[in-house]
């Protein structure tokens, strides 16, 4: 298929998502060669503007290396910018009519980016479907969450896609599933024999997904508020980390195999409980600088008293044979002291015990961002004439192991597997309708009862109630460990 046209549409090209992240984005790919060569952009949205604009609206988010100058020229000439209207079908057809002037030959793909704001998701939808599908070639559709806020608002989208496309044709992107250590999941669990035995609740004590960034919501408060952390970020990122974490090995490598899994081991989780969950919201810190000393509600645009969670702490639970008791802790937040995104899995303490309680637990640790990384902390004699016990780590930190090796990114490869047709780093339709069936009814309650969540200073570790709940949840925190990023030598 690669040496036939092949045109990239991105809807919503005026907009902060196209320019921060989709642009840079295929203009990499272009750049490394890996797109098929006959492959033309073309930017669609309400604004009136030139390729030029928009071209210099994306400039500092695109890096271009000496000597890439040619090819980022190259680039540009590759794109196009169309103006129009996201309800009027018309304006599709003289989209359909630009797009069809580069697709000589028997055969020619068609890609639609959807960075449109939800609110007019379902006419955009529409009117590709009747005036731009491809004649002659594939189609495909990339979306973006919001995927519906609730499970009704969700199953209605769903519905409405599954009316205009094959479930083949759509890319429910979720980023997290383009990052390598989450791909790697797979890989570390089911080809060494040292952890198959041990993946259970005989062995594991608690399993923690964390989520942290250091900044809170930067103007994008309109949008977050009617959201929030939990479903911006616990309800898909999170929850598809763990059931790449708890799921059964697939038959197959196939995407669709994978998809099954994961499904399965959803399946399994029952509706999250409001006991269970621990929501926060930042405060500004009076002592910090510029934008820590604002609090969540000093965002001009977030509605006066808003009670939407900045920080959230759930535990799940999975009632399978596997797992049956053992607590899985989601955790993410705005505004804390820190960037992480990790998986802790935290085995439980080694039976029989002569070590008069010395031994501490081993932990396998997957850091996803920033600086991927592989650790598993365990229990050695310290070097010497002593017999005593430190704590220590097999490390596998990426930037030593793999110096020369450039990590891509998360964006990079899902929209590659776009064009390659390989669904496996996205998410099915039936995935979504489970996780917001697990969602829905505490995230209800919490809005309904209105729940005051727990004030946290920017740039903390989160609310101080945080640390109690993790060890209501057989996680253990000692503090006697810290991980020491390896010096290059
Ligand atoms: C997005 C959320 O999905 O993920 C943002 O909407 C969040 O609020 C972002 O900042 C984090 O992505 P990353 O790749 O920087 O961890």
């Amino acid at each position: 298929d690669f040496q036939y046209p092949h045109t990239f549409v991105l809807l919503g090209a005026s907009g902060d998502l196209a320019k921060k992240k989709i642009y840079p984005t295929i203009w990499y790919l272009y750049r490394d060669n890996t797109l098929p060569r006959n492959t033309k952009f073309v930017g669609y949205a309400r604004t009136k503007q030139t390729i030029a604009e928009v071209r210099e609206k994306s400039k500092k988010y695109m890096k271009v290396r000496p000597g890439e100058e040619d090819k980022f020229e190259q680039f540009w000439e590759a794109n196009t910018y169309h103006a129009g209207a996201y309800d009027k079908r018309v304006d599709y057809e003289l989209l359909n009519q630009s797009i069809s002037k580069s697709e000589k030959g028997p055969v020619a793909n068609r890609i639609f980016y959807l960075a449109v704001p939800p609110t007019v998701f379902e006419e955009v939808t529409v009117n590709i479907r009747n005036a731009c599908v491809s004649i002659k070639g594939y189609t495909r559709v990339i979306i973006e969450k919001p995927f519906g806020r609730d499970d009704v608002s969700s199953a209605k989208l769903s519905s409405h896609l599954s009316g205009l496309f094959k479930e083949e044709q759509i890319y429910r992107i979720d980023h997290y599933l383009g990052k390598e250590m989450v791909q790697n999941l797979m890989t570390l669990r089911f080809a060494n024999q040292i952890f198959n035995p041990t993946w259970n609740r005989e062995n594991i004590a608690s399993i923690l997904i964390s989520f942290k960034e250091p900044f809170g919501t930067e103007g994008r408060g309109g949008y977050f508020d009617d959201f929030g952390i939990i479903r911006d970020v616990m309800q898909n990122h999170l929850l598809q980390i763990l059931s790449l974490v708890a799921m059964e090995k697939p038959v197959t490598l196939n995407p669709n195999d994978i998809r099954d899994e994961k499904v399965k081991v959803l399946r399994h989780i029952n509706p999250i409980e409001l006991k269970d969950v621990l929501v926060g919201q930042y405060v500004g810190n009076p002592e910090g600088q510029g934008d820590e000393k604002l609090g969540y509600l000093d965002d001009p645009t977030v509605p006066k008293g808003s009670v939407t969670p900045t920080y959230a702490l759930a535990a799940l639970w999975i009632n399978n044979a596997r797992w049956q008791g053992v607590p899985f802790i989601l955790r993410c937040g705005k505004a804390l002291n820190e960037r992480k995104a990790e998986v802790r899995v935290q085995f439980k303490e080694a039976p029989g015990d002569i070590f008069n309680g010395h031994a501490k637990r081993n932990e396998l640790v997957i850091r996803v961002q920033p600086g991927e990384a592989l650790y598993l902390k365990l229990m050695s004699k310290s070097p010497g004439m002593k017999f005593d016990l430190v704590e220590t780590e097999l490390d596998l930190t990426y930037s030593m192991r793999y110096r020369e090796t450039d990590v891509p990114d998360a964006y990079e490869r899902l929209i590659l597997d776009v064009f390659t047709g390989t669904q496996m780093h996205f998410v099915r339709n039936d995935e979504l309708k489970e996780a917001w069936r697990i969602f829905t009814p505490f995230l209800k309650n919490l809005e309904e009862n209105h729940v005051i969540p727990e004030q946290y200073v920017y740039g903390s570790r989160g609310p101080i109630q945080a640390d109690k709940k993790l060890a209501d949840y057989n996680f253990k925190y000692s503090g006697s460990y810290k991980w020491q990023k390896p010096e290059v030598a």
